[in-house]
């Protein structure tokens, strides 16, 4: 079996979080390319810090050694600031390899360059990892493009500060205190400026810019501002009349050019923004055939990010998803159970056609039960005064049936 091999560059949270990933993933790759996926090599600055899982993987901290590796396809950037990681990029992308970054501080101030030397040397440049973490907001936005003209694009692109604005509201702390929280909880740098200021949140804006326009705004001709003057009087004083300070990245094609504002706004309740809260990122797209779509998720992260680089490698790979792939994805979906709430009068003679321990009692005229819906139908066509409902979503269990008998007293 043929065997991919990746460089990567990072081993902190995102690095870590591909390196597993990777690791643990292997079956999947094999279905999809037919390949294994193989770590080669990890640079890191400290190498006296880090310790890797697997002794055959190069640890480095020099890049050369990695360019030196007698096979390698791809490099993954997960190191932080504009330098070196473009000058990594540049050499990986002239060697051959494709390459995945992470890197949006790089990425916005370099990716135009990065994908015009990546078409010289027939490579591809993987970017979903720097914005919004594992929301799939690039291939999202490359999928809409082929008719679709997007007109707007709004964004709560940084979990830090949407978490310090929902904490500030939702518990009345001040922004230090909101701040001191995330940090507490790992959410925020000890140098939280990035984060705070809109930086992180500005880079997002111009990649996002150049996917949906094909360019940037001049970068002085943007407005940025941060949370950091947001108070919590102010935000009770609005939320008591319905309002919610999200800081959000706005970008407009206008007929004067690219418009892009990176600030903190106030939402109302019909806005998708609004239901926003804690560390979530969202983006709301308005594209001129579809309408308005708006996407949330996870921002950051270890697996979120992780998540994007994978889809971003196996997208690289153009992958022939073979049938006997495929088949064996829809056996598996058509067998997995699915909840099932079954309620109405007559619980007491529940005798549906699935195993006794999948059955759980929620309330003595409620059941929860795992099968598939024939099941549920056939029984539940037997006695008209019952019914059955499928259950999206995790469902607290309050008791359990005795002994696993489904005999409810009721
Ligand atoms: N964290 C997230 O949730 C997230 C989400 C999306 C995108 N990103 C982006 O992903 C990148 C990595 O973020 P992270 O959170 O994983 O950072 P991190 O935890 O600080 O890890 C950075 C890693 O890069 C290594 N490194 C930094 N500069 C280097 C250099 N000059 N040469 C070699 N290695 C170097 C560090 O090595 P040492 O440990 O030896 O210092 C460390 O292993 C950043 O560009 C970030 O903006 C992060």
């Amino acid at each position: 079996m043929n065997t991919i091999h990746i460089a990567l560059l990072g081993y902190g949270t995102v690095g870590k979080g591909v390196y597993q990933t990777i690791k643990n993933h292997q079956s999947r790759f094999k279905a999809l390319l037919g390949s294994e996926v193989k770590i080669a090599a990890v640079l890191v600055r400290n190498i006296e810090r880090h310790h890797l899982p697997d002794q055959d993987v190069l640890l480095t901290t020099n890049f050369e050694d990695i360019l030196q590796l007698p096979k390698l396809d791809v490099v993954v950037d997960a190191i932080v600031g504009s330098e070196p990681s473009f000058t990594y990029l540049q050499a990986a992308i002239k060697k051959g390899c494709h390459v995945i970054t992470a890197n949006k501080e790089m990425f916005a101030h370099h990716g135009g360059q990065l994908k015009a030397l990546a078409d010289q040397h027939q490579v591809s440049i993987g970017f979903e990892a720097t914005v919004a973490g594992g929301i799939p907001v690039i291939q999202t936005l490359n999928t809409l493009l082929n008719i679709n003209k997007i007109t707007k694009l709004e964004g709560i692109l940084n979990g830090t500060s949407n978490f310090i604005l929902t904490k500030m509201r939702q518990e009345d702390l001040s922004f230090a205190d909101a701040l001191k929280l995330a940090q507490e909880l790992g959410y925020a740098e000890l140098d939280p400026t990035n984060d705070v200021e809109g930086i992180d949140a500005f880079y997002k804006a111009m990649i996002l810019s150049q996917v949906v326009f094909g360019e940037q705004p001049q970068w002085n001709d943007v407005q940025r501002k941060g949370i950091t003057e947001i108070t919590a009087e102010k935000i009770k004083l609005f939320s008591g009349i319905g309002l919610r300070f999200k800081h959000v990245a706005c970008l407009e094609k206008t007929e004067t050019g690219i418009k892009c504002s990176i600030k903190p706004v106030l939402v109302s309740q019909t806005h998708p923004l609004y239901q926003v809260e804690g560390v979530q990122n969202a983006i709301s797209i308005d594209a001129d055939i579809v309408g308005n779509i708006a996407i949330q998720g996870p921002g950051a992260g270890m697996f979120p990010t992780a998540s994007a680089v994978v889809e971003d490698f196996i997208h690289l790979y153009n992958p022939i998803q073979s049938t006997q792939y495929q088949e064996a994805q829809k056996k598996k979906a058509a067998a997995a159970p699915i909840n099932w709430i079954i309620t109405g009068e007559g619980l007491g003679q529940f005798k549906a056609n699935v195993p006794l321990n999948s059955v759980k009692v929620l309330h003595p005229r409620v059941l929860l039960a795992s099968g598939v819906e024939e099941d549920f139908a056939n029984y539940v066509k037997e006695d008209p005064k019952l019914e059955y409902f499928q259950v999206f979503g995790e469902v607290n269990l309050l008791g359990k049936s005795k002994d696993n008998k489904i005999f409810i007293k009721i």
